[in-house]
């Protein structure tokens, strides 16, 4: 049966199909000050068009006559064994999309089997999202604190609720340049939406005089974005779980090699979106080298601008292990909560699946640089 037969026949007509579509849909239905919030890069915006022009630059050249009827998309990380190599990346405050947040996305992300990555800013509970997901996977997001025993607390309880993984985030030391949030007056942080882990975390809330949400919203914004982050916090934290840690934001070669001496088990190849570092590398332009720099030794994954299966054939072929998505999922989410995050992976898993036939390949771990050209 024809995957478009199926397409057709499950009524998902009325949904839009491709990325851009769901961008579209979002625009019309979200307010100015979520929707570019979501939508919107830092500075002049030329790394967010970076990381879609890097796709573009590269092309597939497919092999035939391999017979691809026996295929799969699964991978093993960290021995766990995943359907596909995609993952939702970590994205705070989802109720600026939809009244159901985090629960909505972890829904459709465990129904799909994908992983989802929890952000320290969730509009819900780390174990409100936890619990919506039964043992489906899941990885924890740490936004690194001035005061270091709210992280130990926090990837604490990230245990606790069946968290496989932490994820530190290093490239927010300081919080972007966003020009279209100080055009819109919006800060969903400033307005208290993601202080769900903060206010439930006893250490967090021992440090406050006195737990108001007012007060916690000032702590948050002393705390989060945090300068002085450095290699020897990654000690601190492996001192304080025995889960695998990826870092997440690295773009330089360099850093990759002192991730691997430092014992770090993943390394996330990230510009968060465009949303920080403006001028910063395209992801897919900074893979190669990392890829060269790690040598096998540690999975390398990467996000910033993937939109279609054939933007994650060519991540992989270029040596990325896995890849996160952010806005497609959060435009699904703004369109249609839980069915439309369902059926933005149901379209990304399914334009993988065709891509990695036509290119000649029964798996993903089969794809190469060998299928690739730069024009
Ligand atoms: C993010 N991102 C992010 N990253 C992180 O480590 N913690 C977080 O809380 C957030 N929050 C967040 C909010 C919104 C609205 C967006 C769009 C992004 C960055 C995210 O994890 C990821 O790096 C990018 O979204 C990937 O790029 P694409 O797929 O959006 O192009």
């Amino acid at each position: 049966e024809s995957l478009l037969f199926t397409r057709v026949n499950k009524d998902t007509q009325a949904l839009p199909i491709s990325i851009e579509d769901w961008e579209q849909k979002a625009r019309e239905l979200l307010p100015d000050g979520p929707f570019d919030y979501i939508a919107g890069g830092s500075g002049a915006e030329e790394t967010l068009v970076a990381n879609r022009s890097a796709f573009s630059k590269w092309s597939i050249v497919p092999r035939m006559l391999r017979d691809v009827s026996q295929r799969s998309l699964r991978i093993e990380l960290f021995g766990q064994q995943l359907k596909t190599p995609l993952f939702l990346a970590p994205v705070g405050m989802q109720a600026i999309a939809h009244p159901d947040g985090e629960l909505a996305t972890a829904r459709a992300a465990a129904a799909a089997g994908v992983p989802m990555v929890v952000s320290t800013v969730s509009a819900h509970t780390l174990e409100q999202i936890a619990e919506t997901m039964d043992d489906a996977p899941r990885w924890f997001q740490l936004y690194w604190s001035n005061d270091r025993e709210v992280c130990a607390s926090m990837v604490k309880r990230a245990e606790a609720a069946g968290y496989s993984a932490i994820v530190l985030t290093v490239d927010t030391v300081m919080l972007g340049w966003k020009r279209r949030d100080f055009r819109n007056g919006y800060s969903p942080l400033r307005e208290g939406k993601g202080l769900a882990n903060y206010l439930s975390d006893p250490v967090f809330c021992s440090r406050l005089s006195e737990v108001t949400p007012g007060n916690a919203v000032e702590e948050v914004l002393r705390n989060i974005y945090h300068p002085t982050l450095n290699w020897s916090d990654i000690e601190f934290l492996r001192q304080h779980t025995s889960l695998p840690i990826l870092v997440k934001g690295i773009l330089h070669p360099d850093d990759a090699k002192i991730a691997v001496e430092r014992g770090v088990d993943g390394i996330i190849v990230s510009n968060h979106g465009g949303r920080q570092l403006d001028g910063a590398i395209s992801t897919l332009d900074s893979l190669p080298a990392i890829a060269d720099a790690v040598d096998g030794r540690i999975p390398v994954l990467l996000d910033s601008g993937i939109r279609t299966g054939a933007d994650v054939v060519k991540a992989i072929a270029l040596g990325a292990s896995a890849v996160l998505i952010g806005r497609p999922f959060m435009f699904g989410l703004a369109v249609a909560g839980e069915k439309g995050v369902a059926s933005v992976l149901d379209t990304l898993i399914n334009e993988l699946d065709v891509s990695v036939a036509l290119s000649g390949s029964n798996s993903v771990a089969d794809l190469n640089r060998s299928i690739l050209f730069r024009s």
